[in-house]
């Protein structure tokens, strides 16, 4: 039987398991990228497995979420990550020199080449034929140290596409029409493989729009096939010899089967406040709209933008409307920049941004109360925009410039004329992205023009705490006990005045449970080991790994619980807390105070692969716990967590 592209690529990578879906995989990773917001715990991470330099064949930092600075942590982080790129050997993109998906498909992403990276849409050079994959940082950290990337075998789904887009319609309305089918969770557990004749009427940015939104479906990952327009965008940049003809078999079976026919598209809209609220646009015509944003890691390109200056040629933004743009990378803006552009659109009243997520989460250009926002983003969660109750709509650069002119939400086929007779722009490739446009050259930062050679911590920086290797004894306090579905967010809240510490674990640690008990931090500092007890489905909520790592820090050995969310419990293995289920009586009989004792030798309890512990309460009384684990999250316990674990097969060679 033949293969899709995504078991190709898997297949060519993988290093354990077999391709068969919901089974685990083990893949090697050839790139990684992190952003700023997430790049700080991995390059703190990466230094506790006490390597020399990265291990993967390209390794990339961004500086893009927080680029208008608040106050000296963001500097310190922005120098502290510049200072881990060169130190390991990692390129690094400065502050303003885009967004890192943008940056990265730029400069890096590689047909046929696996990619994980510590942001969400990650995905997005799937659109140039690379599998990326969005991970915590944990796993980045451990891939930059040569270890495999291990996750469930998605099931793989055919997007068929047929015919080609008419005019005003766009590849943002592609993926908009693929939310309105399919909804928030339509592509949770697999990877969307486009296929089909409308693939050819795609360019790659057009296609990366497409992958880059699949994040918004659920989906692993999203990707396309390679053809003559992947050469072509890749000798734009210089890089030809990166292309790869990549197909997948022509008897190849996919999970199932979804047919879009560009022809029968229309410009659409993603209403307040979910990407799948998706309607035509001239169903919500005519509300009048005070903020039109283009830009974004979705619409951020040249080519994006490029339809926007078009259509302002000789017209002006309503008094009613603020139209701000905001390219992906400063590349881009360059481009725009030196071809007359962006002088174009200032006249016609635009107000350009640096080249940074920002207004996608909050950080400047936030709506007035109670607007209308209409961006050409992937995310309009409420309050994301930086206001709660806000009004965000999604749609494409051509359905923001129409309503940017006409001051409300307008479907650009229905623009009156008296606005004048406003043309499709049309798509258009850059020129050349090489030679003449130097961004790409002075910003980022080669491994060979490193000038650090040593980690530059400023004081809100601060080492990882690495555990070490499980022992034979598990004893301790219960130090809390607590009940059902207890979220991560009671575990480490997630408020800025708090999370600002994520770079500084023992600093972040003293708000461990701090919502349940403000004692919590204190007392399991000063009893050095101990065990929490908590009701059904521990640790729910987001996937948030300061949340076991903050209780490893403070001590915590073991955590029983009726049962775990299955994220959390994957991050107490890999940081090395022993999670047990105990069942209903158990936990009733179990007080907060009361002294726990794993009684067997746990150790090798682990390793040998032993399912039920008996459990001594107080000298007193035991029951019976069960671990659930498989062997790959036996081995990761056994060595003290991920980062052990990668340290331990390095030194071993
Ligand atoms: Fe940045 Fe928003 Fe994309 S935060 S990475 S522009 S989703």
């Amino acid at each position: 039987m033949g293969q899709t592209l995504t078991e190709k690529i898997l297949d060519d990578h993988l290093v354990e398991g077999d391709l068969q879906p919901g089974e685990e995989i083990g893949i090697e990773i050839d790139q990684t990228l992190s952003q700023d917001t997430t790049g700080t715990m991995v390059w703190l991470q990466f230094e506790a497995l006490e390597m020399d330099e990265v291990q993967t064949e390209l390794a990339a930092q961004y500086c893009d979420h927080q680029t208008y600075q608040f106050d000296f942590k963001n500097t310190d982080d922005h120098r502290f990550l510049r200072s881990a790129a060169g130190t390991y050997g990692a390129y690094f993109s400065r502050p303003g020199n885009g967004i890192c998906h943008n940056v990265h498909k730029e400069n890096f992403a590689a047909p046929g080449k696996t990619l994980l990276g510590s942001d969400s849409h990650t995905p997005t050079p799937g659109g140039l034929g690379q599998l990326a994959i969005g991970a915590g940082g944990i796993d980045i950290a451990v891939a930059m140290g040569g270890g495999a990337y291990y996750v469930e075998m998605p099931e793989v789904v055919n997007v068929r596409l047929e015919g080609e887009l008419p005019e005003w319609a766009t590849a943002k309305d592609v993926i908009l029409e693929l939310l309105r089918r399919l909804s928030v969770k339509g592509g949770v557990g697999k990877v969307l493989e486009y296929t089909g004749p409308g693939v050819e009427s795609l360019s790659v940015p057009e296609r990366t729009t497409i992958t880059n939104m699949g994040t918004e479906l659920g989906a692993t990952s999203s990707i396309f096939p390679t053809d003559d327009r992947t050469e072509d965008w890749l000798a734009r940049f210089d890089r030809e010899d990166e292309f790869v003809d990549l197909q997948a078999d022509a008897d190849a079976e996919y999970a199932d089967e979804i047919v879009v026919d560009l022809s029968d598209l229309e410009p659409l809209i993603a209403e307040p406040s979910m990407p799948d609220n998706v309607v035509p646009v001239r169903e919500v015509a005519g509300q009048e709209v005070e903020q039109v944003m283009v830009g974004s890691c979705t619409n951020g390109a040249y080519e994006d933008v490029l339809p926007a200056a078009k259509m302002l040629e000789g017209r002006e933004v309503s008094k009613h409307t603020e139209m701000i743009v905001a390219p992906g990378s400063k590349q881009a803006s360059e481009m725009l920049a030196r071809e007359g552009w962006t002088a174009e659109m200032m006249a016609a009243g635009v107000n350009f941004s640096e080249a940074t997520c920002g207004a996608c989460i909050g950080i400047g250009h936030v709506p007035a109360s109670d607007s209308v926002s209409l961006r050409t983003f992937n995310r309009n969660f409420e309050g994301r925009s930086g206001i709660e109750d806000d009004s965000v709509y999604l749609c494409s650069p051509e359905v923001a410039t129409a309503s940017a002119i006409a001051g409300e939400i307008v479907d650009p086929r229905d623009l009156s004329d008296d606005l004048g007779d406003l043309e499709a722009p049309g798509f258009e490739m850059g020129t050349s992205y090489s030679g003449g446009y130097g961004a790409g050259d002075t910003d980022i930062i080669t491994p060979e023009e490193s000038i650090d050679d040593d980690l530059i911590k400023g004081p809100n920086i601060s080492s990882v705490p690495v555990k070490d290797p499980l022992g034979a004894d598990v004893r301790g306090e219960t130090l809390l006990k607590m009940q059902d579905n207890i979220t991560t967010d009671h575990i480490i809240p997630a408020t800025s005045d708090i999370l600002k510490f994520r770079s500084n674990i023992e600093r972040l640690s003293e708000f461990t449970l701090s919502r349940i008990d403000d004692t919590f931090a204190e007392r399991a500092k000063a009893a050095d080991s101990g065990v929490l007890v908590a009701g059904e489905n521990y640790g729910q909520g987001s996937s948030r790994e300061h949340a076991a790592m903050c209780p490893m820090f403070l001590g915590v050995e073991s955590v029983l619980a009726q049962s775990f969310a299955r994220i959390h419990k994957a991050n107490l293995f890999n940081f090395g807390i022993l999670p047990l289920n105990i069942d209903e009586e158990t936990y009733a009989r179990i007080e907060q105070g009361d002294d726990v004792e794993v009684v067997d030798d746990v150790a090798a309890a682990v390793a040998d692969g032993q399912e039920e512990f008996t459990v001594r309460v107080n000298d007193d009384w035991e029951a019976t716990a069960t671990l659930d684990a498989s062997e790959r999250e036996r081995r990761t316990l056994a060595a003290g967590g991920k980062l052990s674990l990668t340290k331990q097969r390095h030194s071993e060679g």
